[in-house]
């Protein structure tokens, strides 16, 4: 992900992917042209990366020249005409052949073909790397396109957002999401997950979703969702992936203006990860970390066993069922930590202390992110 300006920006297509679409649309125009000699006319300033290429691969004798749409004041001073200038050299029966960047709606091709009209070339012919078909409204013919593309916008490779990213070599698309602070948040029993999440959510605007809550809330309410995972649950069957990730899209996207997600029970598996991950590529989002509180066994069996002295929950007063639960939570827990390190996303967070000092160590972690 990159930020230009105020806004971000996903990798979209690779330098590898853009150089063998030039060579192809290289290969179709010289296949076409045979034995004359083109002048290729670049549009600037976006198109200069892709000329560059193009005629650098280009195999047979051919001529390079520039035009540049220049704004000028209107009649009206609230109207601006775009002009293009730099024609210079008499193109008189020769094969000219448009090189741009990008067609969007069309206007800028337009204003090129008026221009030709009275150059008396023998033959017009328009290339360009991009095309957006769907915001296409006019009637040109366009004679090779090298990657349609959806109507988002993009940089890089020449093209620009206010004036940054034309050097990328690589294109990148405007994410409709801007940036959110998504992360998971793990800690063993006792380890005050639960404390902290509250906090974090408040702090930061986050929403907190606790899987365990929004299985319940489903089959509370019966949901569609809710009613699928019940009849496996019935079954004495775990309920698949699928039906989980679907809960958590759709409370996901019940909560489109949020600044962030904090997931809470989930993952708990390699394929849920990868599902999560998936989940969030898909609204132009992504996992920032996971982040574990890290507290010693020790302390965590006297927190447990101190709660259950107060609380009444069984499983809080016996020490055996205390040690086996937090061997059970590093057992699951180890394998996500892998898949978050790999990714270089892992954050543990020491959780002995008081609650607002833990509290401290966490904000300084998810301000980084
Ligand atoms: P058209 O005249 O609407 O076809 O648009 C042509 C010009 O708009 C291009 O030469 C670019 O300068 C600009 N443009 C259109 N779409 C994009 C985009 O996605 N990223 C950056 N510039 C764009
Ligand atoms: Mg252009």
């Amino acid at each position: 992900m990159i930020k230009l300006h105020d806004l971000y920006f996903k990798p979209f297509i690779s330098e590898k992917e853009i150089d063998s679409t030039v060579q192809r649309m290289v290969d179709e125009v010289a296949a076409d042209i045979k034995e004359e000699v083109p002048v290729f006319v670049g549009v600037l300033n976006g198109s200069f990366m892709f000329v560059s290429d193009f005629v650098k691969k280009y195999p047979k004798p051919c001529e390079v020249t520039f035009i540049k749409l220049a704004s000028y004041e209107g009649v009206k001073s609230t109207e601006d005409i775009e002009r293009l200038i730099g024609l210079t050299q008499d193109l008189t029966g020769r094969i000219v052949v448009i090189l741009e960047d990008i067609i969007d709606t069309g206007n800028t091709l337009e204003e090129i073909h008026r221009i030709f009209e009275n150059e008396n070339v023998k033959e017009l012919k328009i290339a360009t790397l991009f095309h957006k078909p769907e915001a296409y409204k006019k009637d040109f013919k366009l004679h090779y396109i090298g990657i349609d593309i959806p109507k988002k916008f993009i940089v890089g490779y020449g093209l620009d957002y206010d004036g940054l990213g034309r050097d990328l070599p690589e294109v990148y698309q405007l994410k409709t999401t801007q940036h959110m602070t998504n992360f998971v948040l793990f800690g063993p029993p006792g380890a005050g997950k639960g404390t902290q999440a509250n906090f974090l959510k408040e702090t930061y605007n986050l929403v907190h979703i606790s899987t365990g809550d929004v299985f319940r809330n489903n089959i509370k309410n019966e949901t569609a969702l809710g009613m699928l995972a019940k009849s496996f649950m019935d079954k004495g069957e775990l309920v698949p992936d699928q039906v989980t990730i679907d809960m958590l899209n759709a409370e996901v996207e019940k909560n489109a203006g949020a600044n962030g997600f904090i997931f809470d029970g989930f993952p708990r598996t390699n394929a849920q990860a990868k599902a999560l991950d998936e989940l969030m590529d898909n609204k132009d989002s992504q996992i920032n970390a996971m982040i574990a509180l890290e507290v010693d066994d020790e302390v965590l069996v006297t927190r447990l066993l101190d709660r259950g002295k107060t609380s009444g929950r069984p499983d809080d007063a016996d020490e055996q069922i205390i040690r086996n639960r937090i061997k059970e939570y590093y057992k699951k827990t180890a394998i996500l930590k892998e898949y978050y390190m790999a990714q270089d996303k892992y954050c543990g967070v020491d959780g002995v202390g008081s609650i607002s000092e833990i509290t401290e160590r966490l904000i300084k972690v998810i301000d980084r992110l």
